[in-house]
């Protein structure tokens, strides 16, 4: 918690030609939730912040986005990409209005941590108006390097364009994060002069400039992970499997077993409970919440669904948006449910969809039975009563009902509702000729040694 307001401004403009892509850099999503998603959620953490995000021209997607994440931010179009600073002074009159901290993050570096930040922050005083977030980096190539001329204490930021070769080897780097105490923050970017061909404003010439006029620039560090940009679809894959091996590692401190935790695939928003087994292959999509006790076998696909405690599912099951599986209920091999509330100890154990209805509490769904839940202009729900018992091969035909405790001969289509505790059975009648197959066959064998003949 930092104790004057912050306020955070986030670099989003942006185009990230390196994607090759049509949607804008900050979108591409890292378990599921955009770049700028991530880097909001760390901004949440810090408590009261004010959010102003900065985005190029005509990107109505991140202004939704932004909308979406952080309905109370504001937001700022940079109408031309001239730098760093000339970004942040895209945000100048929230800086203005501002009584406090400002905080500088980039929209592509989806792992800063609230930690860091706050860590950041407290270094700033009344003598240190500005604090850099540096890491040392693997290869140091393309990033600004720290020059530090006392502990901690930056003097200048350089480009790795305006480096010399001695500055070259330095590896403690810029991340792009830094902090500003706001009174000084306007006087310090407003000095900044264009550099370049391209007239850009280096938001890291602060540095030098504060210096210049008798102000301490304070250095915080971070591990160089916390601070990886995202550039290309390959830095997109890196950023994904970091993500994935931190929530796989989260999920088990907290006391679920994953048998194969490299083939576990979660969302940002995965709720895992305590003493859950997870084997391998599975696929979380986004809003799961998944109880204590719950066990998940092998190659399941689940997105939006809940499972509750001791539920069991898979292998190979796909569960879609509203799939509430009960306490202790089984949801076996080949089963795709979407829309179904499955109350407590209820089982579909084979092949069926299940979409748009309720199964009630210890009924029994057989293999291969369908919810037919679309007549092609709309859908229509399906419900089972508590302890019903549905046959193999049975089709559902929605709107219908299954009353309580009723069975349904296997192969049935259903298509009335079916009162509690009643036998419905919708199938001719079988007819058996004795010995048929027997005279068959003779005959049969017959005509076959007569052709070859
Ligand atoms: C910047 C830093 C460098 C640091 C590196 C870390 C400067 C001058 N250099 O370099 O010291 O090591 O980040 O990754 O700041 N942006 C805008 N509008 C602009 C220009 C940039 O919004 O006009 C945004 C981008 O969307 C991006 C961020 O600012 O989110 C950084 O811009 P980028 O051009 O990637 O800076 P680097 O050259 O990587
Ligand atoms: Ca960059």
């Amino acid at each position: 918690m930092t104790s004057r307001p912050l306020l955070t401004i986030v670099l989003a403009a942006g185009k990230g030609t390196r994607m090759k892509s049509a949607v804008p850099k900050v979108l591409h999503r890292v378990g599921g939730l955009s770049l700028i998603g991530h880097v909001l959620t760390a901004i949440r953490s810090l408590g009261q912040s004010r959010t102003a995000f900065v985005i190029g021209p005509n990107m109505d997607g991140v202004r939704a986005e932004a909308a979406k994440i952080a309905p109370e931010a504001e937001v700022f179009v940079q109408d031309q990409q001239l730098g760093t600073a000339h970004a942040v002074l895209a945000a100048r009159t929230a800086i203005a209005r501002h009584d406090g901290d400002v905080l500088v993050v980039f929209g592509d570096t989806p792992f800063i941590t609230p930690a860091t930040l706050e860590g950041l922050l407290a270094s700033l005083d009344a003598t240190t108006p500005v604090a850099v977030l540096g890491f040392h980096a693997a290869d140091p190539n393309g990033y600004g390097r720290l020059i530090l001329d006392g502990p901690e204490q930056v003097s200048v930021i350089r480009e790795q364009e305006d480096a010399t070769e001695a500055e070259r080897e330095i590896t403690f780097c810029n991340s792009g994060v830094m902090a500003f105490r706001g009174e000084q923050m306007l006087t310090l970017l407003e000095a900044i002069g264009s550099r370049n061909a391209k007239g850009e404003y280096y938001l890291t010439d602060a540095v030098a400039i504060a210096r210049s006029k008798g102000y301490r620039v304070a250095a915080h560090s971070c591990v160089e992970e916390e601070v990886m940009g995202i550039n290309s679809r390959n830095q997109l894959a890196q950023a994904e499997a970091v993500f994935q091996r931190r929530f796989r590692e989260r999920v088990m401190a907290e006391g679920a077993t994953l048998i194969a935790p490299e083939t576990v695939w979660f969302s940002h928003d995965t709720v895992i409970g305590r003493d859950v087994i997870i084997e391998p292959n599975v696929f979380f999509g986004p809003k799961v919440v998944v109880e204590d006790e719950v066990v998940i076998r092998a190659n399941c696909h689940i997105e939006g669904a809940r499972l509750r405690r001791g539920a069991e599912v898979g292998p190979f099951a796909r569960l879609r948006p509203n799939a509430d599986i009960g306490p202790r209920a089984k949801i076996g091999n080949f089963v795709e449910v979407k829309n179904v509330t499955v109350e407590e100890g209820a089982k579909a154990n084979h092949l069926s969809y299940l979409g748009d209805g309720r199964v009630g509490a210890g009924a029994n769904i057989g293999a291969g039975t369908i919810f037919c839940n679309y007549d092609g202009f709309f859908k229509h729900r399906t419900d089972v009563g508590a302890g019903a018992f549905v046959g193999s091969n049975t089709a559902l035909v929605a709107p219908v009902n299954i009353g309580p405790g009723a069975f349904i001969g296997s192969g049935s289509v259903i298509t009335k509702d079916v009162p509690a505790d009643a036998l419905a059975l919708e199938r001719n009648e079988q007819s058996v000729r004795e010995g048929w197959a027997a005279k068959f066959r003779t005959m049969m064998q017959r005509r076959k040694s007569e052709k070859r003949s």
